[in-house]
């Protein structure tokens, strides 16, 4: 039987598939569930500096070929996650919270924090374009660098960025040209295309309720969109940033495609959601049957190996 073990941040992983941040992982009882699942890593919802009641409903909705939401952070507060790092410690496996503080001064605090927990390492998420009356910070990449220079000069763990989707190269371009100048441990992409906008139209109105109906879109619809932003970002790094591919990971097969495309490792969000937490351990089978099918080991046998038409 192949293995899809991986490693990151020099801690090895049992196989390279584990939750996204923000499905169903904001209560402790949330995460102990991942906890108990064959995911192989537990993803915490990202957290702020004071606990947040989110958005107003209904802001999810499952959609045809994934979902849309517009949640707004919801979230306990960060000093409630470093309490659930040392309780879901017992299950042995790499703890990763997810930090989306509002302000610098608010990351500084909770990169601070975190010190002192036993976080395996960290996933930083300036990528959420569902935070009313404020932009995408992802897409403004001087400030993403004061934020890294503020968290990385904090931190003692190893930290990874979450990124919103980008579409052109430039933009590639320019996004690299500043997280190359940063100890950036890895890179997870994509958050959900942000204000996209669906329509019920029996009811002639939007499915969700905040910020007229503009959410953030995920599942079937973005997996294009986020490999294409694994791949450019594994090229631009060279291969040597590992890339944590998230978007519409729903089989095996999707798994396969994000590695031949140069991830290191998958996320996965809509798909947890929408199936329950048998979901990592089937889309694992499915991926070790893919690769002994092909006759591959290990993911090392085709990550980043992607052919192109010449
Ligand atoms: C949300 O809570 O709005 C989703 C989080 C994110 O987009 O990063």
């Amino acid at each position: 039987m192949a293995s899809i073990a991986t490693e990151i941040c020099g801690i090895s992983m049992e196989t390279c598939v584990f939750n996204a941040a923000g499905p169903a992982d904001v209560t402790l009882e949330e995460l102990e569930v991942i906890g108990k699942s064959k995911s192989s890593a537990i993803t915490m919802k990202s957290c702020t500096l004071e606990a947040r009641e989110g958005n107003p409903e209904p802001r999810y909705r499952d959609l045809a070929f994934g979902s849309i939401n517009s949640m707004g952070l919801p979230n306990l507060g960060y000093r409630k996650y470093i309490e659930f790092v040392a309780a879901l410690k017992k299950f042995g496996k790499p703890i990763i919270p997810s930090i989306s503080g509002l302000t610098r001064q608010d990351n500084e605090i909770i990169f601070e924090a975190f010190n002192d927990s036993e976080a395996d390492f960290i996933e930083f998420n300036p990528g959420s374009p569902n935070t009313i009356g404020k932009p995408t910070a992802g897409y403004d990449m001087q400030y993403v660098d004061e934020l890294l220079t503020a968290a990385l000069g904090i931190s003692n763990k190893p930290v990874g960025i979450k990124l919103p989707p980008y579409f052109d190269f430039v933009h590639f371009e320019q996004a690299w040209k500043v997280l190359k100048k940063h100890d950036i441990k890895f890179i997870s992409t994509i958050n959900s295309v942000g204000n996209a906008l669906v329509i019920d139209p029996e009811k002639e109105q939007t499915v969700i309720k905040p910020k007229g109906g503009f959410g953030g879109l995920g599942g079937q619809y973005i997996k294009p969109t986020a490999l294409a932003n694994v791949r450019k970002f594994y090229e631009l790094s060279e291969g040597k940033t590992p890339i944590i591919g998230v978007g519409g990971v729903f089989t095996g097969v999707d798994a396969f495609e994000y590695i031949l495309a140069g991830a290191t490792a998958v996320q996965v969000g809509t798909a947890f959601l929408q199936h329950g937490p048998g979901v990592f351990e089937r889309i694992q089978k499915e991926l070790r049957e893919y690769m002994d099918k092909k006759g591959y080991e290990t993911l090392e046998d085709f990550r980043g190996k992607l052919k192109v038409i010449e």
